[in-house]
Order: C-alpha cells, then structure tokens, then sequence
C-alpha cells in the first residue's frame, strides 16, 4: 500500500461530517498517473442525501480530468473492517480494472487488500453496454 495514499485517506477521515452515524470515513485513490484524490462521508439531516468518502474521491478525480483507478485506501474506525458498501463497490468498478487492489484500513494501519473483483464479482460495467 502507497504511504502517500493512507495519509491522504487518514486527513480524510479526520475531516468527514458525520455528526448522524458518528462514523468517519475517509478514501484515497491513487490515479494512474499518480495523482491522488481524497474524500470523506458528508451525512446530511436529510439522511439519504448524505453521501460516502468513496464517492467524494472519485467526483475529485474525475472532476480533474483522471478516470483510471490504480490503487484506493479506505479507512474507518472501530474493530469491523470498514470495507466499501455496495453502492461504492460499483462506483469504484466504473474506473478500475478486475485486479485493481482496495485496501482497507484502520487508524492503525492496513487491515487487508481485497482486489475489484473480489468485492464484486461479475459485476456490471460500461462494457455491458457496449
Ligand atoms: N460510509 C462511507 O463513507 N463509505 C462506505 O463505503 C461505507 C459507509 C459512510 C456513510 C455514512 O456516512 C457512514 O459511513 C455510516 O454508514
């Protein structure tokens, strides 16, 4: 896992508003080229409009020009592995490849690396629509 990549996730986190769950959350996504883009949880009153630090990292990549996922972090708190939720698990799948690795950390460090694929298996995607 890429140092730059859990301390980018680990600011993140620090900085979610979730003052509903009280459950932080922060993601990092290390882009092809290098570049790295972070997000946290922003919960809402509103409950469903909130939304999670996965998808906040990716609307700042592509919202800079990067759609290819090299490597993501995602970090949360507690003794349960904070791994993506579903929704996630696809919005990750639009930009990364099968062997893509996600790792899943907590304050403390890497808990452990799952691959794309086996987060979602046989999943959907653009080539579905091809
Ligand atoms: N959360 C994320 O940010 N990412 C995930 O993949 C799992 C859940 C957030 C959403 C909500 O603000 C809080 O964690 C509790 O569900």
């Amino acid at each position: 896992m890429d140092q730059r990549l859990f301390a980018a996730a680990s600011a993140a986190m620090e900085r979610a508003y979730a003052p509903y769950s009280k459950f932080q959350v922060g993601a990092a996504i290390l882009a092809a080229d290098g570049q790295i883009y972070s997000g946290c949880n922003v919960e809402n009153a509103a409950y469903p409009v909130g939304t999670c630090a996965e998808a906040g990292a990716i609307a700042a990549m592509v919202c800079d020009g990067r759609q290819q996922i090299r490597e993501v972090v995602v970090i949360g708190r507690g003794d349960a592995m904070c791994t993506p939720c579903g929704g996630c698990r696809q919005r990750i799948r639009e930009f990364a490849t099968p062997e893509t690795k996600i790792h899943v950390c907590g304050p403390e460090g890497l808990r452990r690396t799952f691959t794309r694929d086996e987060l979602l298996p046989e999943s959907f995607g653009p080539e579905n629509l091809s």
